[in-house]
């Protein structure tokens, strides 16, 4: 069990099947971007240990960067803004592998899809530890999924609760 604030987690994936599934993943990429130059983009605070342990295993001749993504209610009509900050990368013309810690309600990246397009990326794609299939809201390609988990909160491996979390060596799940 992991005591975080006022919550107890508990055990749900542990870290060596993490690495396995990640190592899986990459195998797709490496094949599915053979010959290609892609850049991957990890979207910060989240996957941070996530995206380490992915590119470790990337044999592409690529480059990676990260972003942090702000968002909040726009007062236009268009909703909802995700602001991508430290995005200096040019992307024109690139292959853009996006790595994610979790894809919720899908929200955010349907929101950061659109930043990529109005900076001409060639194509995007979405490679997320996580997905919540039940809570998901928009359609997104999302290429590469390390597990798909019940609509319950998780914390570990770089995802928080409230800021703290993050250092828990695998995926704890919100006890109930
Ligand atoms: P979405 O926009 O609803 O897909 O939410 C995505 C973001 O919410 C993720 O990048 C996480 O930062 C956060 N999030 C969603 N679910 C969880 C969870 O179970 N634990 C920790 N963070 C989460
Ligand atoms: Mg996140």
């Amino acid at each position: 069990m992991e005591k975080v604030h006022d919550k107890t987690f508990k055990p749900y994936i542990n870290s060596s099947r993490i690495i396995e599934r990640t190592k899986e993943l990459a195998d797709k990429i490496n094949a599915d971007y053979e010959g290609r130059e892609p850049v991957f983009l990890g979207i910060l605070n989240g996957s941070f240990i996530f995206a380490g342990e992915l590119f470790k295993h990337i044999n592409l001749n690529c480059s990676i960067t990260f972003v942090k993504l702000a968002s909040y209610k726009g007062t236009t009509s268009t909703g909802n803004i995700v602001t991508a900050i430290g995005l200096e990368e040019i992307l024109t013309n690139k292959d853009v592998i996006i790595i994610e810690d979790i894809v919720d309600t899908g929200q955010t990246m349907h929101h950061f899809l659109k930043t990529l397009k109005e900076r001409e990326a060639a194509s995007a794609s979405i490679c997320t530890l996580l997905r919540k299939p039940d809570a998901v809201q928009f359609d997104l390609p999302i290429d590469y999924i390390g597990f798909d988990i019940p609509d319950k909160f998780v914390v570990g491996y770089g995802l928080d609760y409230d800021g703290y979390g993050r250092n828990i060596d695998g995926i704890y799940q919100l006890e109930d």
